[in-house]
């Protein structure tokens, strides 16, 4: 079973994006970038302008996670510039499934990502139209915050879905993943893995990134959703 690590360039230098990306780039399956609209959420970062010209800069493909308000008219312009990934909130969609056709329909993969407060259960009939679902581990917002392990039935529950409708969809956590809470993501049935501080805010990124990549891989290895 594939582990994917997407580094999240919120905890990166903003003025040597570029620079900041490449130095992930011999470890990263993806690259994590959170777009933010003060509106949403209470922050603000990057918008379509500045991710179409990373896009263009960095090789490693991007994974776009949009914490912005009115995802239906936002979200499929970040996979028509050339994000090889887009997550936006169901809390942000009035029309979630259309988004989600919308992102494919540009060639993308479509995320669905969840808030520590909604509850999955409600969108069980979405999975069909998603490649990703984003359970968060934190409030959306900010890097750096403690992981809430309350999430991780959701995590569970996310994965049993998937298995039970046959679907090939990727479970990603955001939001304190760290060397000691990815296992536990794991477990539960995260393939997928965002992690900011734990790349950025360490002397040895490629090294972090390595070490999150064989966590996560002994946990899985063992898992009850993947285990033998
Ligand atoms: C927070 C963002 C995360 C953030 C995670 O809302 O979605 O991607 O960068 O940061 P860490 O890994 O430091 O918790
Ligand atoms: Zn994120």
């Amino acid at each position: 079973m594939g582990i994917r690590i997407s580094p999240s360039i919120l905890s990166a230098d903003f003025g040597n994006l570029v620079a900041q990306c490449n130095l992930v780039a011999a470890g990263a399956d993806w690259l994590h970038v959170d777009v933010m609209d003060n509106h949403f959420v209470p922050n603000l970062t990057i918008g379509p302008v500045v991710v179409e010209s990373l896009i263009s800069q960095v090789s490693t493909p991007v994974d776009c996670h949009l914490m912005i308000s009115d995802a239906d008219r936002w979200a499929p312009g970040y996979a028509e510039l050339g994000a090889k990934s887009v997550t936006f909130h169901v809390e942000a969609a009035t029309n979630p499934r259309q988004v989600a056709r919308d992102i494919r329909s540009h060639g993308a993969r479509a995320g669905l990502a969840i808030k520590p407060g909604t509850k999955l259960e409600h969108y069980e009939d979405l999975f069909p139209e998603l490649d990703m679902i984003l359970i968060m581990t934190v409030e959306p917002g900010f890097g750096g915050q403690s992981f809430l392990a309350d999430q991780l039935p959701k995590v569970q529950r996310a994965r049993e879905i998937i298995k039970n409708l046959g679907l090939d969809i990727w479970v990603q956590v955001d939001g304190g993943v760290s060397q000691s809470t990815i296992e536990q993501c794991a477990a539960a049935g995260a393939d997928t893995f965002v992690a900011g501080s734990a790349v950025y805010n360490t002397q040895d990124a490629l090294a972090a990134i390595a070490n999150l990549r064989s966590k996560a891989q002994s946990a899985t290895d063992t898992s009850w959703w993947c285990g033998n």
